[in-house]
């Protein structure tokens, strides 16, 4: 992968082998806990995509496993002979090729499965050491398989980074179960048409954080480091930054249920920094106003507004509704608020085009 300059969708599409950083599985799961202790209480956690020999969301939960109240914990890896790119990877959790379950023979092409419970737990001092207790899958570990899908059924809620170049068949993948999940994904998921739907209608919503609150991925030896966040961790791991991910999740937190302070009209107009010299502008080819920043947004404007899609971050359903966003992929996001015979789908101002918008208006 020499000559990436950044961890950009094109790069992660042709390498699924980014790998999420411990600190941050827990600065995200924190926010969960922190708004309802017992949201895992008495579930069945399934960990998919998770390469679980050395994934720190594998470790995440078999050290919390108590904490959260597990009620059973499964962590499924994909086979090495099916990865686009092999490598060796970080440090492994525990040397489990030396465990008696190990198969040279067959261990290429097999995917693995750990499963941790209570009891498992109860039997040892340190629960990474209950981790030992894998075996094989009968196939590849791949998420669409009839043995992937029976451990989703059984599951009530499922975690992972999923592989990029796979995000919209493995969303589908849980909402058509009708499970709870918690994933990341690449920020330009927010306008798939497989997602803004089920963000329009608060089924789905962004986690903690996005962009640098997730803050890089560990990356195989051979990956080119680059940027200024580009670093080796203490353990050896090589970290690439990126400000492209966000959690995507439809688990309650705290976040979401937290308004925005914002000024008025007449305050924006008079000193927000992108507003005080041209004021709100209406688009030519939409039905709204262009408010260029989510902490520009007008409290007291009653019509639809164009924000950009990072306002999401800050969205709180009880302070606004969702109403649509710029045409995406011939999907009809704009709920009529667009005028198809401008030609344009992004939304333009004097014939300037403008970055992909959400349409947002205040709940009252
Ligand atoms: C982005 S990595 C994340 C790994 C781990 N969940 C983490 O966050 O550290 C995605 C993983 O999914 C695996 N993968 C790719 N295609 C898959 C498939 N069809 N089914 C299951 N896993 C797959 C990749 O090999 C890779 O290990």
């Amino acid at each position: 992968m020499a000559g990436n300059k950044n961890l950009n969708s094109a790069a992660r599409a042709k390498n699924d082998e980014f790998y999420t950083q411990y600190d941050d599985i827990q600065r995200e799961l924190n926010c969960y806990y922190l708004y309802d202790e017992n949201f895992l209480r008495g579930k069945t956690v399934l960990l998919p995509c998770d390469d679980p020999q050395w994934s720190n969301f594998t470790k995440f939960f078999a050290l919390n496993f108590t904490r959260y109240g597990l009620k059973k914990l499964i962590s499924t890896g994909y086979a090495a002979d099916k990865k686009k790119f092999v490598y060796k990877p970080m440090k492994n959790l525990f040397d489990d090729n030396d465990a008696p379950q190990f198969n040279p023979t067959i261990d290429a092409a097999h995917g693995r499965i750990y499963t941790l419970d209570a009891d498992d737990i109860a039997k040892v001092d340190y629960p990474l050491d209950a981790l030992t207790n894998w075996r094989y899958l009968d196939g590849d570990g791949d998420f669409r398989s009839e043995e992937v899908k029976r451990l989703r059924d059984e599951a009530d809620v499922i975690i992972t980074n999923p592989p990029f170049s796979m995000f919209r068949e493995f969303l589908a993948w849980i909402v058509d179960a009708g499970k709870q999940f918690l994933i990341i994904g690449n920020i330009n998921c927010i306008t798939y048409k497989e997602v803004f739907p089920l963000i329009m209608q608060n089924k789905i919503w962004l986690g903690n954080g996005m962009g640098r609150w997730i803050s890089g991925f560990i990356v195989p030896d051979d990956y080119e480091l680059y940027g200024t966040e580009a670093r080796v961790d203490e353990r050896g791991n090589r970290i690439v930054a990126t400000n492209q991910c966000l959690w995507l999740t439809n688990l309650d937190h705290g976040k979401r249920h937290e308004p925005l302070n914002l000024m008025t009209y007449a305050e924006c107009e008079r000193f927000h920094p992108k507003v005080r010299d041209t004021s709100f502008q209406r688009y030519d080819n939409y039905d709204a106003i262009e408010v260029p920043a989510t902490d520009a947004i007008p409290k007291d404007f009653g019509g639809v507004m164009g924000v950009p899609i990072t306002f999401l971050d800050k969205y709180c359903p009880e302070q606004f509704e969702i109403v649509g966003a710029t045409e995406s992929e011939g999907a009809g996001f704009s709920n009529g608020l667009w005028h198809d015979d401008s030609q344009y789908r992004q939304a333009t101002i004097g014939g300037k085009k403008v970055y992909k918008r959400l349409f947002i208006r205040h709940r009252r």
